[in-house]
């Protein structure tokens, strides 16, 4: 027997009291350390469900809530925040279901509270409405002009300059400063809501322009005049002069 065992290799028995250990491990690991109702419903400990039903609720769900508030769910499913849960924002209210009048929710009136989802960060995906609230109206609270619970802000008509700035800027310094977009576009109010649906009208004939610059036009003296009849005839004004900066260079 002594000498089968000094026949056997080093390596040989350095391995084999490794794989002693192993299987003592084992053995220690599955009889003492797994609790003893693991598997007997899935690969988990059974008691678990029990501990996790035991634990103590926080949060309602807002179909609780609306058995209460049904007017507000109602507004929240027609807006923008109706995918938000109640509790996202009130923040975890069981114990009020209980007991409305003894426990209040949080009301999260303050500024700071609304930017944790709408403040401008490149990483938010693109089109999700985002805000910089360091110049987004800084005085005033988040929800004195957006109901949390519809957000869209009422549409105010705004002057043509809002959007079209660019136009604005040009005409500002050409020697139409002066004239009103309105005096060649007739824009209804609806297009400042609905822009693409309510176009206004451009002018579409160079007698247009003559109203003001023909020979014979009834305007004011100092505007330059030009003759109709044979002042590039074959073309409209504006193919040659931008009418909202018509000098002519
Ligand atoms: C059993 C009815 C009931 C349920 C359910 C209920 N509420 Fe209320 N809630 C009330 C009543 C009543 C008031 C008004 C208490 C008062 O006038 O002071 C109220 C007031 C509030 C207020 C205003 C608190 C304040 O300080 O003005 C908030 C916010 C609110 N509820 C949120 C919730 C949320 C969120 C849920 C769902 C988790 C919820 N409620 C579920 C009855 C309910
Ligand atoms: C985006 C966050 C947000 C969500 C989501 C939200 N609320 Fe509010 N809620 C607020 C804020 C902020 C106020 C305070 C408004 C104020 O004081 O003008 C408020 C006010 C209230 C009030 C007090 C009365 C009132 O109309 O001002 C009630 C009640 C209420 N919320 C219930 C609910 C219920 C129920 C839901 C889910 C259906 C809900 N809220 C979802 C932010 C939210
Ligand atoms: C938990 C994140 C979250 C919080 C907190 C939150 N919002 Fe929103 N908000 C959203 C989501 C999501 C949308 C919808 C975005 C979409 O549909 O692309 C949205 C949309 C909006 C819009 C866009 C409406 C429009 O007409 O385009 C406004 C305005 C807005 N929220 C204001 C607020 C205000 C004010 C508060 C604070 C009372 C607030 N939000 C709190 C997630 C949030
Ligand atoms: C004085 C009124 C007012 C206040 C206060 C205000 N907003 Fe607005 N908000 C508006 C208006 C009006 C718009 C419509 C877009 C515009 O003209 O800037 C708007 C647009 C938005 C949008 C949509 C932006 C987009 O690109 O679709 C978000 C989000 C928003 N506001 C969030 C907030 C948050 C958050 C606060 C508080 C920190 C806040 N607002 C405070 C009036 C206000
Ligand atoms: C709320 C933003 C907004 C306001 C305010 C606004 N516009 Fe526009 N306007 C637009 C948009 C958007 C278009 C479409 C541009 C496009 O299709 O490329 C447009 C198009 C136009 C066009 C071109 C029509 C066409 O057939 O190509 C004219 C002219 C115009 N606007 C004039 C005006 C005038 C004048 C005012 C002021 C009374 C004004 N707009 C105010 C957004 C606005
Ligand atoms: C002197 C007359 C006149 C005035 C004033 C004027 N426009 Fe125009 N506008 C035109 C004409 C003419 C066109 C058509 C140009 C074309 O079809 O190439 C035009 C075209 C446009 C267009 C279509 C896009 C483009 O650039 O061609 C927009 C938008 C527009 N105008 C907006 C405005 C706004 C906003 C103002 C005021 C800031 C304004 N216009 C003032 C005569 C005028
Ligand atoms: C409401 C009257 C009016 C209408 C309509 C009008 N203009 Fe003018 N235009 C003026 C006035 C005023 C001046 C500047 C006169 C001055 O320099 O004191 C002017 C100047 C000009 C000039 C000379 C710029 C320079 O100083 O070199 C050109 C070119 C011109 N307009 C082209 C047009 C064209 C093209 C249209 C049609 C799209 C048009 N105008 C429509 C009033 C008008
Ligand atoms: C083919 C290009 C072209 C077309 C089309 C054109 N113009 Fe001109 N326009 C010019 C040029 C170039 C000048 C400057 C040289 C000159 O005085 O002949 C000018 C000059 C002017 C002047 C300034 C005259 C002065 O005494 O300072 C006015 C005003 C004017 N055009 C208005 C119009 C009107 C209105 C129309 C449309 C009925 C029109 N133009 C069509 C090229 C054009």
């Amino acid at each position: 027997m002594k000498n089968f065992l000094s026949k056997i290799p080093e390596q040989v028995k350095r391995l084999s009291v490794l794989l002693v250990i192993i299987v003592i491990g084992f053995v220690v690991v599955t009889s003492y350390l797994v609790p003893k109702d693991f598997g007997v419903l899935g690969h988990y400990r059974a008691s678990a469900v029990q501990s996790n039903a035991n634990k103590e609720m926080h949060y309602a769900g807002q179909e609780l809530c609306a058995s209460c508030h049904e007017d507000i769910l109602k507004t929240k499913m027609q807006g923008y925040h109706k995918n938000l849960s109640c509790e996202v924002c009130h923040g975890p209210s069981l114990k009020h279901t209980d007991e409305p009048d003894q426990f209040k929710p949080n009301k999260p009136r303050d500024r700071k509270f609304c930017p944790i989802c709408h403040e401008y960060n490149p990483s938010r995906p693109t089109g999700f409405p985002q805000i910089t609230s360091a110049s987004h109206n800084q005085r005033k609270i988040c929800v004195t002009c957006h109901n949390p619970h519809n957000p869209t802000p009422p549409q105010t008509p705004k002057e043509c300059e809002a959007c079209h700035g660019e136009i604005a800027r040009t005409k500002s310094f050409s020697a139409h400063a002066d004239i009103p977009c309105t005096r060649c576009h007739e824009a209804s109010e609806k297009h400042k809501l609905m822009p693409r649906e309510y176009l206004p009208t451009k002018p579409v004939k160079r007698e247009f322009c003559g109203g003001c610059h023909a020979t014979d036009a009834k305007s004011a003296p100092e505007i330059p005049r030009i003759d109709l009849a044979t002042h590039e005839p074959r073309y409209v004004c504006w193919q040659c002069h931008y009418p909202h900066l018509p000098e002519a260079k």
